[in-house]
C-alpha cells in the first residue's frame, strides 16, 4: 500500500515517522519472502496514539513488524502498510537485578548484555533470533528458559483504549509460545527481574546453548525457525522426520535436512510455495498421526 504521495504523509512526518516508501519485505524478513510496502519508522514511542489514531482516521490498514524472524508475509503489493520501532542503541538499563529493555531490542543482545552485568537466568534464549518486542508476545524460549517467567512489567500500546500503559507481569499469561496480549496490542518496553549470577558462569550455560543449537538446527539457512508448535506430549521434528520429509519440496520452499521443523528458503521461495508445503506437511502428520500441528510461524495472508 502506498501513502508517501498523500497528503497523510507530511502529518506523519509532524509526528516523528520517518517513512520509507516500497520497502521490500523480502529484506527484512529472516525468511527473505515477502511482497512490497511502505514503512513507517515510529521514531517517537509518545506519539504512537496520535499516529494509531490518523491511520485509523485516514482508514489506512497497518500490520506491526518486531525482528522479522518468526513471520511468512504474502507475495506481491501489500494492501497494508508496515509499522516498525527502529533500534534506539543501546535501548537497555540495569538497575540492581532488574533490566528495564526496548522491545525493538535484539533479544540476544539482551542476553549478553544483562550477562556483563552477572545476571542470569536467559541463557537459553541466547539463540533465538529476534526482538525483544517479539519474544514477549510469542513468549519465546529455548532449552528450558521462557521469557515470560522473568517479566515483571511490560509498557505497550493498547489499541483498544488508544493509550500507552503499563501492565505488570502477574497480570499476563504466558503460555507455551503463546500470551494473553491482545493481537493488536504494540509491545513497548519490558522490565524484567533477573537472578545475579557470575558472568563466567553464564557465559559458560550460553556455549552450552549455542553449541546444541548448532548442531540440531539450520542457523546458517534463511529460516524462521520451528514453523509447528509441538503438540503435547510430541515432536513435530521428530514427526515429520519419520515421515521421511526432510527435503521434501515445494519450489525453493524446502523442509530442511537438518531439523524437520525447520522450512528454510533455499533460492527464490514465495509465500505461496511455503503455504504449500505447510500444507503438505500438515496434511502427512494429520494422516499419519491424527495430529492437526499448529502454526508457530505467523502468517501474514493479503
Ligand atoms: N528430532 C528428530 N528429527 C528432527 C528434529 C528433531 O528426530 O529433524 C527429535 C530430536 O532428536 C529430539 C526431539 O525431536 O528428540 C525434539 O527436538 P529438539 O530438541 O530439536 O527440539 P524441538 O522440540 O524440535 C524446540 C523448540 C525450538 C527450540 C528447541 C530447543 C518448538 C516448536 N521448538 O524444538 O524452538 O530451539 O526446542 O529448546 O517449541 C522455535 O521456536 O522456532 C524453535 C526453533
Amino acid at each position: 500500500m502506498r501513502i508517501s504521495d498523500k497528503p497523510v504523509a507530511a502529518r506523519l512526518k509532524e509526528l516523528g515517522v520517518e517513512l520509507r516508501p516500497g520497502v521490500s519485505l523480502k529484506e527484512k524478513t529472516s525468511l527473505a519472502i515477502g511482497g512490497t510496502t511502505d514503512e513507517l519508522l515510529l521514531r517517537r514511542y509518545e506519539t504512537i496514539p496520535q499516529v494509531m489514531r490518523l491511520l485509523a482516521s485516514e482508514q489506512i490498514p497497518y500490520r506491526f513488524l518486531g525482528g522479522g524472524t518468526n513471520v511468512l508475509i504474502a507475495d506481491g503489493e501489500l494492501p497494508w502498510v508496515v509499522l516498525h520501532l527502529p533500534v534506539a542503541h543501546p535501548g537497555m538499563r540495569i538497575e540492581g537485578n532488574a533490566a528495564y529493555v526496548d522491545a525493538s531490542a535484539d533479544l540476544g543482545g539482551m542476553v549478553t548484555f544483562c550477562a556483563k552485568h552477572d545476571l542470569g537466568g536467559m541463557e537459553g534464549l541466547i539463540g533465538v533470533p529476534g526482538s525483544v518486542g517479539g519474544a514477549l508476545r510469542m513468549n519465546a524460549g529455548a532449552y528450558g528458559t521462557q521469557i515470560g517467567s522473568h517479566v515483571r512489567e511490560v509498557e505497550l500500546y493498547r489499541a483498544s483504549s488508544g493509550e500507552i500503559e503499563t501492565v505488570r507481569g502477574n497480570d499476563i499469561r504466558f503460555d507455551y509460545r503463546h500470551t494473553s496480549f491482545a493481537p493488536d496490542d504494540v509491545m513497548l518496553r519490558v522490565k524484567l527481574e533477573l537472578p545475579s549470577k557470575p558472568y563466567k558462569e553464564i557465559l559458560a550455560a550460553i556455549r552450552v546453548c549455542n553449541e546444541k543449537r548448532r548442531s540440531s538446527q539450520p542457523l546458517n539457512q534463511k529460516s524462521a525457525g520451528c514453523i509447528f508448535k509441538n503438540p503435547a506430549g510430541g515432536s513435530a521434528g521428530r514427526m515429520i522426520d519419520e515421515l521421511k520429509l526432510k527435503g521434501h519440496r515445494v519450489g525453493d520452499a524446502m523442509v530442511s535436512d537438518r531439523h524437520a521443523n525447520f522450512f528454510v528458503n533455499v533460492g527464490e521461495a514465495t509465500c505461496a510455495d511455503m503455504l504449500r508445503l505447510i500444507d503438505e506437511v500438515r496434511e502427512r502428520v494429520r494422516t499419519a498421526y491424527g495430529i492437526e500441528l499448529e502454526n508457530e510461524v505467523i502468517v501474514w495472508k493479503n
